[in-house]
């Protein structure tokens, strides 16, 4: 990667900003001054800034608190995006929503552009728990919808019928529950309330394997900690 590069994306001000600094002599390639703000380095050279060594942290990892009426995309014509929600200074950098939750759907999503974490984290194969909290309407759901949920539902809304993996139903309060999934299919919350008769008021996400969002803030983005980061990796083998 280009050394204007690498700095702009750590964060070290825009591309005019880092060609400053860099002509200003205080980044060292490998103890080196730097002179050339086109010049490549990859994860082998150390290069610092005022003598702080610069990450090479070429992927991203960013949670969002996705609003209602929003798509899950990264363009649409009329209706806003979570793209809309990325700061400017990473936009160019390739970050794709993990999953997708439905336009009316909040809660948690994950931007990165680690297509390998992306495929895990979706991928049935490696079993992450998604949870969800669910306001419904018509009669309270019951323990017989439980255990029929652990068993595992089949779904006969389409042509083909869909059996789905066995899920965990938590009933949670009066018209709320929580529902515990291993698997994404398409709005599978919304067709597995709708297979017992009724229907969904609001739907949350509420965590992704080990990722969690305690309080409500529709509209958040920020990076994953390390921990965070360290522990979605760590769920699905990486
Ligand atoms: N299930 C749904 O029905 N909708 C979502 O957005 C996510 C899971």
């Amino acid at each position: 990667m280009r050394l204007d590069k690498l700095l702009a994306d750590c964060k070290y001000g825009t591309r005019t900003d880092v060609k400053k600094i860099i002509r200003s002599g205080s980044v060292l390639i490998n103890g080196v001054a730097a002179s050339d703000p086109s010049v490549h380095v990859t994860k082998d050279d150390l290069v610092t800034v005022n003598g702080t060594p610069v990450s090479h942290r070429e992927n991203l990892y960013y949670i969002v608190d996705k609003p209602e009426n929003m798509l899950t995309a990264m363009e649409d014509k009329r209706l806003p995006t979570v793209s809309d929600l990325i700061p400017e200074n990473i936009k160019t950098r390739g970050l794709s929503p993990v999953g997708r939750l439905d336009y009316h759907t909040t809660g948690l999503l994950i931007l990165t552009n680690d297509g390998e974490l992306s495929h895990r984290i979706t991928s049935p194969v490696y079993d992450l728990e998604k949870r969800y909290a669910v306001t419904y309407e018509g009669a309270e759901l019951t323990e017989d919808n439980v255990r029929e949920a652990k068993k595992g539902i089949t779904l006969t809304d389409t042509d083909t019928p869909v059996k789905l993996k066995g899920c965990e139903l938590i009933l949670t309060d009066k018209n709320t529950c929580e529902l515990v999934l291993r698997e994404g299919k398409t709005h599978e919350v919304r067709r597995i309330i709708s297979h017992f008769g009724r229907s969904v008021i609001t739907l949350r996400r509420v965590s992704v394997g080990p990722l969690v969002l305690t309080e409500e803030k529709p509209g958040m983005i920020r990076e994953m900690t390390p921990e965070e980061e360290r522990a979605i990796k760590t769920s699905v083998g990486l």
